[in-house]
């Protein structure tokens, strides 16, 4: 420590700065301690420690609070994850709008349909990049998406969910027609106790049309969020015959087994998909590399 402060200021800064990118996600409290040592040390600090922020049980109330402070450091927030389980808490609607108005500067959202509806309300100037949307958007319950439909039209990168098995209520089409999206993520999502047919595990049948039309798609990536290591198998055998079918390169899948939270225990199995969805948000920009392509083209073009 000794040597440590003979360093020049500006040395010094740097190396609380590199200690604070480090550690900001997983070690934020002592990262917060660093903003205690001097003035210069908060400037440096502070925007890393609020970089990505998780809005939870646990932390809706301070940052609520934290949100109503002039110069709130929450304008540094770049990175915004709403937790499902935050849903469990009552905020009042004025401590929401105070919070999503504090949070304008994101420029990527983690969470549900229904929280980022609820965010686009309260925040006319929402520029986002990228949004990972956590629930099956597309089935079922379609009244959040005229509010989110401005906000996705902004994106390059865009995650959604597709539930096997269920009838989409609305083609992915409607909410992507002016679709800037170049990197795409789709999760196939088998839920716990239902049947599925072999013929629901070909997602081709619902998305190959928009897919094949979306104009600056690069990459699509498809995952598998199944039950049975055998749906997600089939889910991935035909998506490999549909992009050899096409002769699309763009399509990716990652066949790396995640099983499904257990579904037991309500509360723990909501807290498990959290913590997915909150490992994809800290990957940050490699998340959408992720997964390897399924066709390409020969190197003599005689494929
Ligand atoms: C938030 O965004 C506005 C412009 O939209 C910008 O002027 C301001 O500097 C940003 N705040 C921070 C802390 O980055």
């Amino acid at each position: 420590m000794v040597y440590f402060s003979r360093l020049p200021a500006v040395l010094v800064l740097l190396v609380a700065r590199h200690a604070a990118r480090d550690h900001a996600l997983r070690s934020a409290r002592w990262v917060a301690t660093l903003c205690l040592v001097c003035r210069s040390f908060r400037r440096v600090v502070t925007p890393l420690l609020y970089d990505l922020i998780t809005v939870d049980s646990v932390t809706l109330h301070r940052l609520a609070a934290t949100s109503e402070l002039p110069d709130t450091p929450l304008l540094f927030t770049r990175a915004l994850v709403i937790a499902s389980t935050y849903f469990y808490y009552n905020i009042r609607e004025k401590s929401f709008a105070s919070l999503a108005r504090a949070l304008r500067n994101i420029t990527s959202f983690t969470g549900t349909t229904e929280s980022l509806s609820r965010l686009a309300r309260s925040v006319d100037e929402l520029r986002l990049r990228s949004a990972y949307l956590a629930d099956p958007t597309f089935f079922g319950e379609i009244s959040a998406i005229p509010a989110i439909q401005p906000v996705i039209t902004t994106l390059t990168r865009l995650h959604i969910v597709h539930e096997i098995g269920i009838t989409q209520s609305m083609s992915p089409e409607a909410l992507l027609r002016s679709f800037k999206v170049e990197y795409l993520i789709i999760d196939v999502f088998e839920r716990e106790g239902k049947h599925v047919d072999d013929s629901d595990m070909d997602i081709s049948r619902d998305n190959a049309h928009w897919v094949a039309s979306a104009p600056c798609l690069r990459r699509v990536l498809f995952r598998a969020r199944c039950v049975n290591e055998r749906t997600a198998c089939r889910v991935f055998q035909h998506i490999a015959e549909w992009a050899e079918r096409e002769r699309d390169a763009r399509i990716c899948i990652d066949d790396t087994f995640v099983p499904n939270p257990s579904d037991d225990d309500y509360d723990a199995e909501i807290a498990q998909w959290d913590n997915l969805e909150w490992e994809d948000a800290v990957a940050g920009d490699c998340l959408w590399l992720q997964g390897h392509q399924v066709w390409r083209p020969t190197p003599d073009g005689l494929d």
